[in-house]
């Protein structure tokens, strides 16, 4: 072998040595901990008709677009916390006419040919008890579906904010986090200060 082949197949050689190595580390890392890889930052607490609701959710196949309660998968939105972000009368009207309410195109909810037209199809009660279980689905602080920022500053966001927002913005916007401060339930969010 050349000189240069010698240092391309050993480096190559470390590559894969060094790859092999942090897999397993890495793997064995994440066996031995009993933590989450990521904090799960939305919960559910169903109602006798919210249950009912999250089976016919998983009758009608609504897990092949999206993810809700640990399973499904992310064609469409995911929906755990989506009840935090809606009301029921918002899912209502959505499984029903969702090109009305969606507030933008839809990409498969809507009329035919779209692939989840059939859902407005569903009688009326089924469509109903999966409107609840949506709006069962809650989101906790600093959940992408919350509107609470997570806890805690960040004296970075805070000198972004104040370098780059326009001076109109200030007068005509609420930094959510004062508006927080000022709507906590008993002075509950002061007192985790
Ligand atoms: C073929 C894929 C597909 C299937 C099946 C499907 N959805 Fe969707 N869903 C989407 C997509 C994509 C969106 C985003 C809106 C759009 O483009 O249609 C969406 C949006 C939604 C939203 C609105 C979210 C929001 O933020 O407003 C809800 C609620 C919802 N789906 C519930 C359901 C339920 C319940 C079922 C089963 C009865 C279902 N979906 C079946 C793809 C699907």
């Amino acid at each position: 072998m050349k000189l240069g082949e010698k240092i391309l197949f050993g480096l190559v050689g470390l590559l894969v040595v060094i790859t092999v190595v942090s897999f397993f580390s890495l793997e064995s890392i994440r066996h031995k901990s009993d933590k989450p890889l990521y904090p799960v930052l939305t919960h559910y607490e169903f109602t006798a008709e919210g249950e009912r609701g999250y089976g016919i959710y998983q009758q009608n196949g609504c897990y092949a677009c999206h993810h809700a309660v640990g399973s499904g998968t992310s064609m469409g939105v995911g929906l755990d916390g989506l009840g935090s972000k809606h009301d029921l009368n918002y899912f209502v009207n959505f499984l029903k006419n969702p090109e009305k309410t969606y507030g933008a195109r839809t990409l498969d909810h809507g009329a035919p040919p779209k692939d989840a037209a059939y859902v407005s199809e569903l009688p009326e009660a089924d469509l109903h008890a999966m409107a609840v279980f949506l709006s069962e689905l809650k989101s906790d602080q600093g959940s992408s579906s919350s509107f609470e920022p997570p806890q805690g500053q960040s004296s970075f966001i805070d000198a972004m904010v104040e370098m780059w927002t326009p001076a109109g913005w200030k007068a005509q916007f609420t930094d959510i986090r004062d508006w927080m401060k000022n709507n906590s339930k008993e002075g509950q969010h002061d007192a985790k200060h």
